[in-house]
């Protein structure tokens, strides 16, 4: 008996991970939700960021827990030492890179969706439909066929490996996924400008077909792709004996916000029967705003569009979107039957095809669900304002910058980039200096590139809570830091 007693204390079949006191789990869950939406609500009266200490990095090289914490102080280290320390793209005075600033409707719904936990690979489910419904929202949107084909993924960097198969597949048919690139002896080569975003790049080079095979074509004054030079150049690989498949216009070029021809690039596709993919990683969503979507005229006439609702659309990370005209090359490119995901016509395994066999995924989170909400309770037309507005604010940060003698526009304005810089003897370090002091001010958060071979600070103005006085505050702090740099620089020199 005794031997018996303690084999069952040790049973751990009854473990179970859900609270024993359901009322104390409410009061700190509460707790939790309304810190959170404090944070959110006085988000302006905070720094855009700020380094992390030290100190509080050691915090996490702690060692494996093997005992439980309990829930209040970890909500409590949350608060001290990782909310103060996050990239800050919520702020209204943050400008970097292209990100998107969330909002509350989002993050309660990513909330629900994680209380559901559904895995969204497939299934007769509800959360499947949810997702379906986003994919015909967008095929309205982008006025795609009914046959088209979308799914949630991370991000456009994924959505374009997508694309960049399913051009592959288009190209060569579904056995390459059998045989293999080398095995057809074709040598495939796909076109992108020069400002298309590096992860067109990675994406030729996953797939198998190479970076080599990516032609990089010249860009214009405004930094659109030289649609002459796209064409020599396909002309010139198929004097090669190479075999030309895709072409990837630019909807929005993450370094300067251009927009590529995209009627002109679909004629030109149409013509030599090549697959036509638009990275339209932020630029996409501009069809919501009715003084951008003429510029993104042509984009209906894609094979398909990557795209993203945690920029512009500003759903929280992550989301993002492939939409693919030709819905049955979609499927041929990923399907794998397995026995244990056999479908069935009804009862749970039923509702075929499946989002599993659209991508790389087999288990996949409910994305669908923040991006259901977000676009339910605002509506189209404010997320247009919204993105109409950014675009407004860029307009304005250009006219603040042409205004004042220290600063020089440095890349023409398309959507919502800003490229600037700060006029002295060694711009390129100072201005990298800007970046840094403004980022560290926590005043703004201005990121930097290089356009035309020089180094600038880039402002993208992505975020929903951004205003004008946010953008007159980084300009006056602009002109402020780098006549301190420049100061420096000349006492520097001086001594
Ligand atoms: C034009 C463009 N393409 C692709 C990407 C990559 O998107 P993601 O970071 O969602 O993978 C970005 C990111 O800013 C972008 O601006």
């Amino acid at each position: 008996m005794p031997a018996l007693f303690s084999l069952a204390m040790q049973d751990t079949s009854q473990e179970s991970l859900d609270p024993s006191d359901w009322q104390e789990l409410r009061v700190q869950a509460h707790r939790m939700l309304d810190d959170i939406l404090n944070h959110i609500e006085h988000l302006r009266e905070q720094p855009v960021w700020q380094p992390t200490p030290p100190r509080v990095r050691a915090l996490f090289h702690e060692p494996l827990p093997e005992k439980p914490t309990d829930l209040a102080r970890i909500h409590q280290s949350f608060m001290h030492d990782i909310l103060p320390f996050s990239i800050g793209n919520a702020h209204p005075g943050f400008m970097g890179w292209v990100q998107g600033g969330g909002t509350v409707v989002g993050m309660l719904a990513d909330m629900l969706a994680a209380g559901l936990n559904p895995n969204v690979g497939g299934r007769q489910q509800i959360p499947v439909e949810v997702e379906r419904q986003i994919t015909r929202w967008m095929r309205e949107l982008f006025r795609f066929p009914d046959t088209a084909s979308g799914l949630f993924v991370t991000g456009t960097s994924m959505a374009n490996l997508i694309a960049v198969l399913v051009a592959r597949t288009a190209a060569l048919g579904a056995d390459v996924r059998q045989h293999g690139l080398a095995a057809d002896g074709k040598r495939l080569v796909a076109y992108a400008s020069k400002a298309a975003h590096g992860c067109v790049a990675q994406a030729m080079d996953l797939s198998g077909i190479g970076i080599d095979a990516l032609r990089t074509i010249p860009t214009d004054r405004q930094g659109r792709m030289d649609l002459l030079a796209l064409q020599q150049a396909i002309a010139a690989d198929r004097d090669a004996g190479v075999a030309p498949f895709m072409i990837i216009g630019t909807a929005g070029s993450v370094d300067t916000g251009a927009v590529d021809d995209l009627t002109a690039i679909a004629e030109i596709a149409q013509r030599e029967k090549l697959w036509f993919h638009i990275d339209g990683a932020f630029g996409a969503l501009g069809m919501l705003a009715p003084d951008i979507a003429p510029l993104l005229a042509g984009i209906e006439r894609a094979d398909s569009i990557a795209f993203d609702f945690h920029k512009w659309g500003q759903v929280p990370y992550d989301a993002g979107f492939i939409l693919v005209r030709d819905g049955t090359m979609h499927y041929d490119t990923f399907a794998s039957p397995a026995a244990y995901l056999r479908r069935e016509c009804r009862g749970m395994a039923a509702n075929s095809p499946w989002p599993c066999d659209f991508g790389p995924d087999l288990s996949r989170g409910f994305r669908a669900l923040k991006t259901w909400f977000s676009i339910k309770a605002y509506g189209t037309e404010k997320l247009g304002r919204v993105i109409s507005g950014t675009c407004a604010l860029a307009r304005h940060l250009g006219r603040r910058i042409e205004a004042e003698p220290a600063l020089e526009l440095l890349a023409p304005i398309s959507l919502n980039i800003v490229c600037f810089g700060y006029r002295c003897d060694d711009p390129d370090r100072v201005n990298a200096d800007i970046a840094v002091a403004l980022q560290e001010s926590g005043i703004a958060a201005p990121s930097t590139t290089t356009v035309n071979g020089r180094l600038v600070i880039r402002a993208a103005i992505v975020n929903h809570r951004t205003t004008a006085s946010d953008i007159d505050a980084m300009v006056d702090a602009a002109v402020a830091f780098g006549n301190a740099l420049a100061d420096d620089r000349k006492t520097g020199e001086a001594a």
